[in-house]
């Protein structure tokens, strides 16, 4: 029986994944020391069994990032057999290139530095470098497992409204969203110095229905906020804002709510008032499947 050990950011759904599986969920002891030095001891028996440390790395990307570092040499030490990550939202992703002179490849950096710390594989959600399709990669010489929550997602959004349209905020989220039916499709580019977003305006067929826009990602909503804007124009009866990853930056929530967006749903991949869809039962499959 594999064994998961929960990192800080995802106590909750370390809980539930555990429970469908039926395996031990380790507890960890964890502070910090006065300069803010991490601090983590594994308290329950790990043997033999392949241990996977699940958490999320946001909030406090980079603490969380090296916080999995520590739990998996902590596993290590006490006898794991393997030791996998599951990250269900991976910090960084969206650097998985060079896209100007001088800037790192960042997704990769943090995938050499989870290897070093003994793991052996990652399972993620939906992630951003990962959204053209394909479920399995190796990148850096880690085999990285990517599943997906928008069946759930979807299922969910599409039972709250009437008459639904799916909208894929911009061009790349159109491949994912291909597989639930008609997606009308918003050109939205951002200034890679600035972050500002920008997207065509035009008229879409959305008179009297109700919107769903569908991103891997919300951060600081400028994305959902640009999408309400236009479509509005087209008089939709309502808009849903919903995504895999709810980050909510900077009050991003408030300002979609602002632009219109009558609801927000998110996965548990973060933990906030808007997760109404748990991805614990993809995981466990994930993992069984393994
Ligand atoms: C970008 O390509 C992603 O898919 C999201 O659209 C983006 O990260 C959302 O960020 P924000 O909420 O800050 O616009």
């Amino acid at each position: 029986m594999p064994v998961i050990i929960p990192g800080a950011n995802s106590a909750k759904l370390s809980g539930r994944v555990a429970q469908i599986l039926g395996c031990a969920l380790i507890k960890v002891e964890r502070k910090n020391f006065p300069d803010a030095d991490q601090y983590v001891r594994l308290t329950g028996k790990i043997d033999r069994a392949d241990a996977f440390v699940l958490g999320s790395t946001w909030p406090n990307q980079d603490s969380a990032l090296f916080e999995l570092m520590l739990l998996a040499d902590a596993a290590i030490m006490s006898g794991a057999k393997t030791v996998s990550a599951i990250i269900p939202y991976m910090s960084y992703s969206r650097q998985d290139k060079r896209f100007l002179d001088g800037e790192p490849l960042s997704l990769d950096v943090v995938i050499r530095a989870l290897k070093s710390s003994g793991i052996s594989s990652i399972l993620t959600v939906d992630s951003h470098f990962m959204r053209a399709g394909g479920k399995i990669v190796t990148r850096e010489g880690v085999k990285i497992t990517n599943v997906s929550a928008y069946p759930l997602l979807m299922k969910k959004v599409t039972s709250m409204v009437g008459r639904p349209v799916i909208i894929a905020p911009d061009r790349s989220m159109e491949a994912p969203l291909k597989e639930f039916g008609e997606v009308l499709v918003i050109e939205k580019s951002r200034d890679r110095m600035t972050g500002a977003v920008s997207a065509v305006e035009k008229g879409y067929p959305v008179e009297g229905a109700d919107v769903i826009f569908v991103d891997d990602m919300i951060s600081a909503g400028g994305t959902m906020v640009k999408a309400a804007a236009i479509l509005s124009k087209s008089k939709p009866s309502s808009m849903t804002a919903c995504c895999a990853h709810g980050l909510f930056v900077d009050g991003a929530d408030g300002k979609m709510k602002e632009a219109g967006m009558a609801r927000i749903v998110s996965t548990d991949t973060i933990e906030s008032a808007y997760s109404e869809v748990s991805v614990a039962s993809v995981i466990a499959e994930a993992m069984v499947e393994e």
